[in-house]
């Protein structure tokens, strides 16, 4: 809506609630962005939807401390926020919501949303903790922003199921919509991470793509047992040196649960490191349709 007007920025939860009820009480919907920062395009396209269900359009960044289980990660997560805000501009955005942690977190803070089952599976089973501080920091972000509407992406498959898990569960009636995921020409799923990879690190993440494309390949040619398609994926990444494989699963897009066997929906979900540098993605599985 306020593409002619200034982009407002605010630093505390009371600021975003009070603005999101002005809009709210003019009978505006409001749609909430949450990312950590270090834009890309895949984020952009998560705000050109916002604008699509919303009048109004809030973008949090904030990289939260809770989600990380390996601090060393959190400190090397870019922060390029002078350039976040000029892309949320540009964007049309009309608020940005960035508190630091000691707003998001006060002393004295202990209530955590705890995510049930689906959180164990998957990223969960590599990275203890992680959903549970997803699920609280989304949860105090809804809090804050009181949207009608929040887009996430497909990219953090599990992530947008556990969001709607939680939704429903705790009432929070809000309208959940998930986007596909943005590559790079060349089929790299787009990540703030990427740009961590070195100049000899980035071309050789071409194999997670390549790792799903072959599993995506085999189930059009009628492969359906799931051993066989993840020998066939782990193979593509094993060949490139530079990639350390860490899990490839193939399982059901609503319960997450492992299959041994396709043949119906399925979603291809994979994690593979670059030096220090993990990267996640993942691929609908579609039997009988066109790869
Ligand atoms: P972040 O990694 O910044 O991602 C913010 C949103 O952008 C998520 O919904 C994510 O799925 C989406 N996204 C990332 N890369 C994408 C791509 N290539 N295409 C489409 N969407 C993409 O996910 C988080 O932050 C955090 O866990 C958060 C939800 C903000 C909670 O802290």
């Amino acid at each position: 809506m306020a593409a002619t007007e200034a982009m407002e920025v605010f630093d505390t939860p009371r600021a975003l609630s009070n603005w999101s009820d002005l809009h709210r009480i003019a009978g505006r919907r409001v749609a909430l962005v949450p990312t950590m920062g270090a834009l890309h395009e895949g984020h952009l396209a998560l705000f050109a939807e916002a604008r699509r269900h919303a009048e109004v359009t809030v973008v949090s960044i904030f990289v939260n401390p809770l989600q990380f289980n390996r601090s060393d990660d959190f400190d090397s997560y870019p922060r390029p926020i002078d350039d976040d805000l000029q892309q949320c501009r540009s964007a049309g955005v009309d608020a940005v919501y960035a508190p630091v942690a000691s707003t998001m977190y006060p002393a004295g803070f202990q209530t955590h949303v705890e995510p049930g089952p689906l959180a164990g599976l998957l990223e969960g089973a590599h990275r203890p903790g992680h959903f549970r501080g997803v699920t609280t920091v989304v949860a105090k972000l809804f809090g804050a922003a009181r949207p009608h509407v929040a887009v996430f992406g497909q990219k953090d498959f599990q992530q947008l199921a556990i969001i709607r898990r939680m939704n429903t569960d705790l009432d929070m009636g809000i309208e959940i919509v998930g986007l596909p995921t943005v590559r790079e020409p060349d089929g790299l799923a787009m990540s703030s991470r990427n740009r961590r990879l070195s100049p000899a690190q980035r071309p050789a993440a071409l194999c997670v793509a390549a790792s799903l494309q072959a599993v995506a390949d085999a189930v059009a040619e009628g492969q359906r047992d799931v051993a066989t398609l993840v020998a066939i994926g782990r193979a593509v990444v094993h060949a490139e040196p530079l990639a350390r494989f860490e899990h490839l699963e193939i399982v059901h897009p609503d319960t997450l649960l492992a299959l041994d066997c396709i043949d119906d929906q399925a979603v291809a979900v994979t994690a593979v490191w670059f030096g220090d540098v993990r990267l996640i993605d993942n691929r609908l599985l579609l039997p009988g349709r066109p790869a």
